[in-house]
């Protein structure tokens, strides 16, 4: 009966209970990060625990799309027609048994406790059989297996982990070296830190100072443990952000209708500004040069969050933030000396930050914001002064997101603008074959895989 087998079940362990909880929030839309974050804090877990559920979570985030086909072929049938909260548990299950190393007869039984105590005891035998054969045989083998048919772009994503357009597309940009870029997106990065110029010192960073940008520290640890971080004096924030915001401050452009000292000197915008990242950065260096940063973002929360970003600058240069829609802006033409677009993206750059990125995404997302793309950068170009620069930054490497974007804008724009090779440090290897754009990548650079376009609006 039921009842009395579930009276038998020690019932799932907490570590493990808690992971499946956040994979659920995750299926359902949430963000790993974000969901991960907000559940150690609540469950106040010792460092150990908190590893393990952290591994747990990340982990079977990042190869769901793998687990799936080991899954699909393990219970001869294709994961859609399972219970979406079973399929949780049997990833979680596939995880443990392919890319941790906890002892199959661990995994399984936990699985099965946590397949009847969460979904139901009638699904607990169905667990129990999937889960013995996906133990059958390491990921090697399974990868192996699930290859023979594929073709080679086909072999590289599933060996790699990755859906298969996005191979796809790392092969176009990369040739030979998609396999290693593909990997880099497996390894979660050290957090970096960033000062606030003029705010706080680097060495109140402690970690190791970044390889480029002068502002940076690569710091192991949770970066509120940070006096300077807490206070708003310093941020989290990935290198090559950090250097594509140097590269807008310092780009040889005209400084707009004023001189930098003079009253009334032409500002600085951040056109897509939330959650903040950027303009904290601009902010310091815009006041340094006597500037003030206008950061505007059009959705009203993330606003906030840029208010926050900023909350400790003070002064007569200190930033004002602004909730504007940047393609029906409020402002007057021609009235910036420095513009950031970094417009909303597929954030392809980002992978080996955000776990569950790759398999959310979808190639329909790219034709969805191509237009939006088309149109800040457009806009931002009408914002900037005669001799005023545009940096045209996204995170993702994605060609239409970026050189596709920036060539159909410039094309048809009415101003006459140049691109500009930055003059701020930057990797050897960072510009773009052929073409004075930067493309930044994990496995080259240890930096997200931005990309950064200076356009310098000449009249
Ligand atoms: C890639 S994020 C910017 C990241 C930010 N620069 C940072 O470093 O923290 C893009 C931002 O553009 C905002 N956005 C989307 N459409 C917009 C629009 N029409 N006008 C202004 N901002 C927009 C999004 O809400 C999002 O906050």
């Amino acid at each position: 009966m039921p009842h009395r087998k579930l009276a038998r079940r020690r019932g799932p362990d907490p570590a493990r209970a808690l992971a499946y909880r956040v994979l659920r929030e995750v299926s359902e839309g949430a963000y790993a990060n974000l969901a991960l974050g907000q559940a150690l804090a609540d469950a106040r877990l010792d460092a150990r625990d908190a590893a393990f559920v952290t591994e747990l979570v990340a982990g079977t985030c990042r190869l769901a799309g793998t687990y799936d086909r080991v899954l699909a072929a393990a219970s001869g049938r294709d994961v859609a027609r399972l219970q979406p909260a079973l399929l949780d548990v049997l990833r979680l299950g596939a995880h443990q048994l392919l890319s941790m190393r906890v002892p199959a007869h661990a995994a399984v039984g936990a699985g099965v406790e946590l397949a009847a105590a969460e979904v139901g005891e009638k699904v607990a035998g169905l667990t129990n059989a999937v889960l013995r054969k996906v133990a059958a045989r390491p990921l090697d083998a399974w990868l192996a297996a699930l290859s023979a048919g594929e073709d080679a772009v086909g072999a590289l994503a599933l060996r790699t982990h990755h859906p298969r357009w996005i191979a796809e597309e790392y092969v176009r940009l990369l040739g030979d070296e998609a396999e290693e870029a593909l990997a880099a997106n497996n390894v979660s990065p050290v957090p970096t830190l960033v000062v606030r110029p003029g705010l706080a010192d680097l060495s109140e960073l402690g970690g190791e100072p970044t390889r480029w940008s002068p502002f940076g520290a690569r710091r192991p640890g949770n970066p509120a443990d940070v006096d300077a971080v807490r206070q708003g004096r310093a941020g989290v924030q990935d290198e090559g952000s950090q250097l594509v915001a140097l590269a807008l401050a310092e780009a040889s452009g005209g400084e707009g209708p004023a001189d930098a000292d003079a009253p009334g000197a032409a500002p600085w915008l951040d056109l897509c500004a939330g959650p903040g990242g950027k303009a904290a950065l601009l902010a310091g260096l815009a006041a340094d040069g006597g500037r003030r940063l206008v950061a505007s973002e059009v959705a009203e929360h993330r606003a906030r969050l840029v208010a926050q970003a900023l909350r400790a600058y003070s002064g007569d240069h200190a930033p004002a933030v602004l909730c504007a829609d940047g393609t029906a802006p409020p402002w007057r033409e021609a009235s910036f000396a420095r513009v950031m677009a970094d417009v909303p993206c597929t954030g392809l750059g980002a992978l080996r930050r955000r776990p569950e990125a790759r398999w959310r995404r979808r190639p329909g997302d790219v034709d969805d914001l191509v237009p939006l793309q088309r149109s800040l950068l457009a806009s931002a170009l009408d914002a900037a002064a005669p001799g005023g620069v545009v940096a045209y930054v996204t995170c993702s490497p994605h060609h239409r997101e970026t050189t596709e974007v920036v060539g159909a804008v410039l094309q048809a724009s009415g101003r006459s603008v140049t691109p500009l090779a930055p003059a701020s440090p930057l990797p050897p290897d960072a510009l773009l074959a052929g073409g004075p754009f930067v493309q930044l990548w994990p496995h080259r650079h240890a930096t997200d895989a931005m990309f950064l376009a200076l356009l310098r609006v000449d009249n």
